[in-house]
């Protein structure tokens, strides 16, 4: 597969659950000319009470939420694709957003969902990954950001950034230095899908140089 050609603006739909820093990253770096032609879309959420919603409001970004819990995925998912359809949105980027996506949105944006897990996948998936990662006792820590498929923080890797594990670190410690560089990671990776020069060789994400 190849990358972004359009000159069009890539239009960023967020996907989060919680306090959504992540989000507030990729905002600041936007607004400050950091990701140019890139634009922040809709922000949306499936749980009512987000604070990462209400940053968004703060920010005068268009938000939407859909709540999740108890309803079937395939349905609450269509109603996120409509959403973001409207909004034109062709890039998404999951940020915190604590639900698996059905296939079926999977599939109604082909190599365009990115997701950021605070772990040196394929190390340590899913939930609580800095603790597993300091259980594990490993030295070296950091950030993935991927693109989705169909399987748990899995698809191809566009990039990772790395820390070393302290003597002196606990979890919430070691949790709170990979953040740092989560902010970092999530633009810089936003940024190579937006320049469109790259190809995905299989698992491998690859970049060309121009
Ligand atoms: C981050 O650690 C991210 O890697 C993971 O969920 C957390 C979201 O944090 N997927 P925030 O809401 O962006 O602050």
């Amino acid at each position: 597969m190849e990358g972004w050609k359009s000159k069009a603006p890539l239009r960023v739909g967020i996907l989060l659950s919680g306090r959504g820093s992540n989000f507030l990253a990729i905002a600041r770096n936007i607004n400050e000319g950091r990701l140019p032609n890139v634009e922040i879309a809709i922000v949306l959420s499936n749980v009512a009470g987000a604070s990462g919603v209400q940053a968004a409001r703060d920010l005068n970004l268009p938000t939407a939420v859909f709540v999740s819990k108890g309803r079937p995925r395939a349905e609450h998912d269509a109603d996120l694709i409509a959403c973001l359809r409207e909004h034109k949105v062709n890039l998404v980027c999951l940020a915190g957003y604590m639900r698996l996506l059905s296939p079926g949105f999977i599939a109604a944006f082909p190599s365009r969902i990115l997701n950021i897990h605070p772990s040196l996948l394929p190390a340590f998936p899913g939930l609580d990954a800095q603790q597993q990662a300091f259980d594990y006792g490993v030295k070296i820590a950091g950030c993935t950001v991927h693109f989705v498929d169909e399987h748990l923080d899995h698809g191809a890797i566009i990039l990772q950034r790395t820390i070393p594990v302290l003597d002196t670190d606990d979890a919430h410690t070691l949790a709170e230095r990979i953040l740092v560089e989560e902010h970092i990671a999530y633009s810089e990776a936003i940024a190579r899908v937006a320049s469109g020069d790259y190809e995905i060789k299989g698992r491998r994400y690859v970049r060309r140089i121009s």
